[in-house]
């Protein structure tokens, strides 16, 4: 089998592909919205301990089941297992987290969708549309089902090309360009009046709330989905690196990566929160918390490039656009765990399984367009409050208490012989074995509570 299967062909584009599944709509969005409503720079601190501390241990537990096991992630979690039942969990755990990362895709894909009408729509007004532009801007059936749709037929032809020509290939482009126009829309942001007073927000901490429960539950929950753990998707990654690549150090450039870009997506989303203010829109209520989590984006930026006059076109454009590149890179990752399962059990040829895949995904989430107030919410919940660090959980709970201690410590020396002197090697089997699954058992049970 393997050798039909895909490989990345360089170091660079493996940890463009794998920080473009990470960085998405989570960190550009999704972190820098709980930043502001969890107290600023409490939680960027939280988050970062977090993120370090407990997230990139559970991605090392990912990324070498999937390099060890050369294969989807069912087959690569059975391969560490040794009886029946344990096989049998391997199963659940793998098949579960395809099942997530495709749920996943089913919403991701809708919010990718407004992105995309929001990037098309300063075109239309540049070209003096008006019905166009109003129809693009406004929340309608019509408009969800067709970017829906569009946005899941752009990831199937990605994914349908394989790992080298297709995931590879587009990470590399989309990702530059990802960072490039972020870059520039903080230059843009800073020199804007009240953006000072944002960055003093977003960066000087109140260090009492950083114990806040209510906190420590959001960080560990947005470090989970900003490293797309619980799905698969890093078993399947992981899967097609190279036996001569140092994993370790390949799974912390990613961490790194991930947090960097979070990080500068506050940079830029939190100042521009008060710049908007500054101009009069209402964004915080009394308590200082966020009035609405959907202001950043539907609130805070539309009103931002308003006051922009016809520059605001163009730099509402180049935001849109970053946010759908960012979801792009992302959503390949959550086709890719289903696709690559599909392909190595059925042996159905990449392309069949890839539409097929893909038309099933396109109807739920049609489903969830038709039922938005109701099955919106409950597909997030369930999939990124209890998928996710249900199955993180038990990654590690393989990593930690069945996979045989020299196996494991055999896989991660391949590529890197050097790494039984180092810190990691001392204290990540300890973590994986203890540390990770208690914590994450505690905020688990701590949101359910909460
Ligand atoms: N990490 C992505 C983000 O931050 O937007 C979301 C994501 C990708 C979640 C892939 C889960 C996944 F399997």
């Amino acid at each position: 089998m393997s050798a039909v299967r895909g490989e990345f062909s360089s170091r660079f584009g493996f940890i463009m592909a794998a920080a473009g599944s990470a960085v998405g709509l989570g960190n550009i969005w999704g972190f820098p919205t709980q930043t502001a409503s969890n107290g600023g720079a409490a939680f960027l601190i939280a988050y970062l301990i977090l993120a370090f501390c407990l997230a990139y241990p559970a991605l090392m537990a990912e990324l070498t089941i999937g390099r060890h096991g050369q294969a989807n992630a069912v087959s690569s979690l059975r391969k560490i297992s040794n009886s029946s039942s344990q096989k049998r969990f391997a199963f659940i755990v793998g098949f579960g987290g395809i099942i997530c990362a495709g749920l996943i895709l089913s919403f991701y894909a809708i919010v990718a969708g407004w992105m995309i009408s929001a990037t098309i729509e300063p075109i239309a007004t540049l070209a003096g549309s008006e019905t166009a532009s109003t129809w693009l801007s406004e929340q309608s059936l019509s408009r969800n089902l067709i970017f829906t749709a569009g946005f899941i037929i752009l990831t199937v032809a990605i994914i349908s090309r394989g790992v080298e020509n297709g995931i590879e290939k587009w990470s590399k482009r989309l990702m530059p360009a990802l960072l490039s126009i972020l870059f520039a829309l903080i230059v843009y942001v800073m020199l804007q009046e009240g953006a000072m007073t944002g960055l003093k927000a977003y960066l000087v901490p109140d260090f009492k709330s950083i114990l806040d429960p209510e906190l420590l539950v959001s960080a560990l929950g947005q470090a989970f989905f900003s490293l797309s753990l619980g799905t698969s998707v890093m078993i399947i990654y992981g899967s097609y690196i190279s036996k001569k690549e140092n994993l370790v150090s390949l799974g912390a450039y990613v961490t790194l990566i991930d947090v960097f870009i979070a990080f500068v997506a506050g940079l830029l989303i939190i100042p521009a929160m008060y710049v908007a203010q500054a101009q009069g829109v209402e964004i915080f209520s009394a308590n200082g918390k966020l009035l609405s989590e959907d202001t950043l984006v539907f609130q805070v930026l539309p009103a931002l490039f308003d006051g922009m006059g016809m520059m605001g076109l163009f730099v509402a454009f180049a935001f849109f656009a970053l946010m759908s590149i960012a979801a792009l890179t992302s959503s390949i990752s959550m086709l890719e765990a289903p696709v690559s399962y599909a392909v190595e059990r059925f042996a159905l040829g990449r392309v069949t399984a890839t539409w097929l895949i893909g038309i099933i995904i396109m109807l739920i989430s049609f489903s969830i367009v038709l039922n938005l107030e109701t099955l919106f919410g409950l597909v997030v919940s369930l999939t990124t409050k209890f998928g996710q660090p249900i199955l993180g959980l038990m990654c590690c709970l393989f990593v930690g208490w069945i996979w045989y201690r020299n196996s494991l410590l055999n896989e991660i020396k391949q590529g890197c012989p050097d790494v039984a002197n180092s810190l990691f090697w001392k204290i990540w089997p300890w973590y994986i074995k203890f540390i990770c699954p208690i914590a994450i058992g505690l905020v688990f049970i701590s949101s359910l509570l909460g």
